[in-house]
């Protein structure tokens, strides 16, 4: 997508379609001020006629045929002191959506200066990433999106702007959201290592692929306990970004990466227990290379990052893990299985030990790992798990300024009780009640505790049923604007 910023006379703008926000009231002083007079007599009867007053909710779709412009969506912004961006948000990517496969150049004019916290850039990136459809697997591969490029209309040029970073994020939520689509048929444990070598490749970055035999060596017996029962070969995956300047913070993401979870022999049974998603068990690891996509191509300074992935599959055959059975991590810690479908939090627990012995400052990890937290919080929250305070707020802070949902839950640490085991350090499950909160408090016995520390359980926003804002229905590639945002922060 082309983006650009168009400056001069707004009446003067020629396109196909363009797209207009107005808030509630002054409608049609609004329009004049902004030398917005398209047609205007043919206007003011058709917004009277359909009595558009700019409310929250109203959406004009006006077909210009005696113009240069094809057609004219308005938006209705609803009132000026109380603008609700996450109702912007949606309105612009429905807009997006419905023109994308009908028409070529698109303009926005949009109240820019009136917003706080929405600018040029926030709107191409919804633009962008609303429009992004996925037919890799079907019969309309070869069809291109028909839209090709937008003009923002503005009257006062804003400073500093860059499509190009925009254009690197989007790219990295349109891969992560590609590699967590992918069937797991596809997207297997090898092919996952292919694709971060060629994100390597193609940033520069260092990579470290180690396959089983490296693992053992590094006695990873909780994540080697998941990967027995497949036929595929576990993956363990290592990306390095190092700026070239001095390093001021080392930082390792840490990503769930099961490219498929059967439960093993606690298998997924039943209608609730969704056994044919759970291709998208590794949206932890898709967001973690997604952001590596990104930050390798926007190479922020003074930064070391690690991207660490222990990739597989829980599967059963024969030589798979038992319930009951008892394991020894990399760090020599002892877990009693007593759910293999709890396989997210022992694959995690040998990549962040993995994480932890490279000394960072802070460790994040993301994962689909809980259906409680899909409980507690549903699709458009995610929970957040830290050991400090500072790190909590700046994911949270991240993650509000790009959109996506977070929310902190508590590390209550009264629940270890229940992962005692009478044979083991541990069980790998707590009872049912506060499942995530367990889950968390699992991964917290597997890094240096001097290490900051947060984890992202994204079961519940990984993956959208229908249209939501930004994400088209499928894979939502969260995660990756809010790390990426993070890390820019820092
Ligand atoms: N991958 C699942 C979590 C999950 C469930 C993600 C539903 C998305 C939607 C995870 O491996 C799992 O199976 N967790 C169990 C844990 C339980 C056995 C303690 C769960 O949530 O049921
Ligand atoms: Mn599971
Ligand atoms: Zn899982």
């Amino acid at each position: 997508m082309k983006f650009s910023i168009f400056k001069n006379p707004l009446n003067t703008w020629q396109g196909n379609s363009l797209i207009i926000g107005l808030f509630e009231e002054d409608i049609f002083q609004q329009l004049e001020k902004n030398h917005l007079k398209i047609q205007t007599k043919l206007l003011t009867t058709k917004l009277l006629e359909k009595d558009f007053r700019g409310k929250k909710g109203q959406l004009i779709y006006l077909e210009i045929l005696d113009s240069n412009i094809n057609s004219l969506l308005i938006i209705g912004l609803g009132k000026r002191n109380k603008i609700e961006y996450d109702y912007i948000s949606n309105s612009i990517a429905d807009c997006a959506r419905r023109i994308s496969d009908k028409e070529e150049k698109s303009g926005i004019f949009l109240p820019w200066e009136e917003f706080e916290n929405f600018s040029v850039q926030t709107v191409a990136e919804i633009v962008q990433l609303s429009i992004f459809r996925d037919n890799r697997f079907n019969h309309k591969r070869n069809e291109k999106v028909i839209l090709k490029e937008v003009e923002f209309l503005v009257i006062n040029e804003p400073k500093d702007i860059s499509f190009e970073e925009i254009q690197d994020v989007c790219a990295g939520v349109e891969f992560a959201r590609e590699l967590v689509a992918a069937p797991p048929n596809i997207l297997t444990p090898l092919e996952m290592s292919r694709q971060a070598k060629d994100i390597a490749k193609d940033h520069n970055l260092e990579v470290k692929i180690l396959d089983k035999e490296n693992c053992e060596d590094l006695s990873m017996g909780a994540y080697l306990a998941v990967a027995k029962g497949s036929d595929l070969e576990p993956k363990f995956i290592h990306l390095i970004y190092k700026s070239k300047d001095e390093i001021r913070k080392k930082i390792a993401l840490v990503g769930k990466g099961l490219t498929f979870d059967s439960g093993g022999y606690n298998l997924k049974v039943g209608a609730g227990s969704q056994i044919d998603m759970m291709k998208y068990d590794m949206g932890g690891s898709a967001a973690v290379l997604g952001t590596a996509k990104a930050i390798g191509a926007i190479k922020p300074r003074g930064l070391e990052i690690h991207f660490i992935i222990a990739s597989c599959e829980n599967m059963i055959n024969g030589s798979a893990f038992h319930p009951g059975d008892v394991i020894t991590a990399s760090n020599g810690k002892t877990i009693e299985i007593n759910n293999t479908d709890a396989e997210g939090r022992l694959t995690l627990a040998d990549a962040l030990t993995y994480a932890s012995n490279l000394n960072p400052d802070t460790i994040v990890d993301l994962a689909t790992l809980t259906g409680a937290c899909v409980i507690a919080l549903g699709g458009d929250l995610a929970g957040l798990w830290s050991n400090n305070d500072l790190l909590a707020n700046n994911l949270l802070k991240a993650a509000s300024e790009v959109g996506e949902g977070m929310w902190r839950m508590p590390l209550q640490r009264s629940y270890k009780e229940g992962l005692k085991s009478h044979i083991a350090d541990m069980k790998n499950t707590g009872p049912r009640g506060g499942g995530s909160i367990t889950a968390a408090l699992f991964l917290e016995e597997f890094f240096n505790e001097d290490i900051n520390w947060a984890h992202i359980d994204i079961a519940g926003t990984c993956w959208a049923d229908k249209n939501k804002g930004l994400n088209p229905s499928g894979a939502t590639g969260f995660g990756v604007r809010t790390l990426v945002k993070w890390i820019k922060n820092i």
